[in-house]
């Protein structure tokens, strides 16, 4: 099995009952490792693109709206068949149908308020985290060790050194 890399977004309904540590305890307990996360607010736009593949669908508007209502942690974890393991932790989109003991089951409050986000394939993965955290792709560490060469600018070492490049 290969070690992958999913794209995680803990949405505004889990930051809003604090539910960011709950919530990562069950991805830690489930063998996923958190190799980067941030909590941000993400732009209506964002969003836009983010859900572009829903945009024909009578929830687009409600779920753009719902997405940029509060805080979202982005993340990437990272383990063995990290994109098909995540989605199991998750539980089914609608948290009436996610089995017992998964995120959406012990946490989401309705399917649009459904508390985490997971990527659904290996090229959604890495567009997904080349959009929200681009400093944990393997371009970014290139360009770092390019960076440290000789008469490489202070703050881009030091930013280098910020995403531990
Ligand atoms: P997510 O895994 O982020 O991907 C698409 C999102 O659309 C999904 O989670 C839900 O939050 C949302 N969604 C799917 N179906 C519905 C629905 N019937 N009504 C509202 N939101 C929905």
């Amino acid at each position: 099995m290969a070690i992958e890399r999913t794209f995680s977004i803990i949405k505004p309904d889990a930051t809003a009952r604090n539910l960011t540590g709950a919530i990562n305890a069950l991805i830690e307990q489930s063998g996923l490792r958190i190799i980067a996360q941030r909590r941000v607010r993400i732009t209506r736009a964002q969003a836009e693109t983010f859900y572009a593949v829903h945009r024909a669908r009578p929830f687009f508007g409600e779920l753009v709206d719902f997405m940029i209502s509060g805080p979202v942690v982005v993340q990437v974890l990272e383990g063995e068949n990290a994109i098909a393991k995540y989605r199991d932790i998750m539980g089914a989109t609608d948290p009436a149908k996610a089995a017992a003991g998964t995120i959406r089951k012990v946490h989401a409050n309705s399917i649009g308020e459904n508390s985490v986000h997971g990527s659904d394939a290996a090229d959604t993965a890495a567009n997904e985290i080349a959009s929200f955290l681009p400093e944990t792709t393997s371009s970014a560490k290139a360009s770092c060790g390019g960076v440290r060469g000789f008469g490489a600018s202070q703050p881009a070492l030091r930013a280098c050194r910020l995403i531990g490049y």
